[in-house]
């Protein structure tokens, strides 16, 4: 991380340098998500082009956010932890608000029972996984704006790997079905809400390493 030392254009100066890293990091993951999404469920599936901005993008945001977080959580003692932990926030902010909206049995018939009225069970448990980690995620996110801290292992003792464990149980409760059919994968391509679970069982891992060496 680039900083410049001396007075008050230093200190700007190296807010800037990180406020750009933090954006670069973002855009990043934001790419790699997105073309991911569009290539499997547009491209290689049969989800039209019109559910790209929308639909898709959902699926991007809600990939995108788990993995910034989890980045975030790596990041000790990096100053731009703050900015890529908000704009993980604000990713899922939008895939829950994207999600509300488009809420329907015809965008998610596997999350309803026959008649398209109900919520089967695993989705009842998945979405409660989903509500629990987003609860977390609000919590953190109040007390990393009021104390900008970006230093220490945690904001909120084991706050973090708890959001990690319910976002795991977010993405297996609804993906499962699909992971253990690999032949009707598009194109072979793994679904994201398999990418995602291990990506949540990989950070945990790191984290609980790390913390097991901090203490
Ligand atoms: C920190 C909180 C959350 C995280 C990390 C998260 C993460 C994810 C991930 C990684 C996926 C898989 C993307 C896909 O393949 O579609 C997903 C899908 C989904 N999430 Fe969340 N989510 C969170 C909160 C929520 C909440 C609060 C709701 C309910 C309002 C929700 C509803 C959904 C739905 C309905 C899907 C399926 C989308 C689809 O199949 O297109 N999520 N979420």
């Amino acid at each position: 991380m680039p900083y410049i030392y001396g007075g008050e254009n230093g200190c700007f100066h190296a807010l800037n340098q990180n406020a750009m890293s933090a954006k670069k990091i973002t855009l990043i993951v934001f790419a790699i998500t997105m073309s991911y999404a569009v290539l499997r469920y547009h491209f290689l599936d049969s989800i039209p082009a019109s559910d790209i901005p929308f639909f898709i993008l959902n699926k991007a945001l809600a990939y995108s956010g788990l993995i910034l977080f989890g980045v975030a959580g790596l990041r000790i003692k990096s100053s731009d932890r703050h900015q890529i932990g908000m704009a993980a926030a604000y990713c899922l902010l939008a895939h829950v608000l994207i999600t509300l909206t488009l809420f329907s049995a015809d965008y998610f018939p596997k999350f309803l029972v026959n008649d398209g009225s109900r919520l089967t069970l695993y989705a009842s448990l998945s979405l409660l996984c989903g509500v629990i980690a987003f609860g977390c995620l609000v919590h953190l996110w109040r007390v990393s704006i009021s104390t900008r801290k970006g230093t220490e292992f945690s904001l909120v003792q084991g706050l973090g790997r708890i959001l990690l464990i319910f976002a795991a149980g977010h993405s297996a409760l609804m993906g499962v079905p699909t992971w253990l059919n690999p032949s009707m994968w598009p194109g072979s391509l793994p679904p994201i809400t398999m990418l995602a679970f291990a990506t949540a069982l990989i950070m945990l891992g790191i984290t609980h390493q790390s913390k097991r060496s901090n203490d």
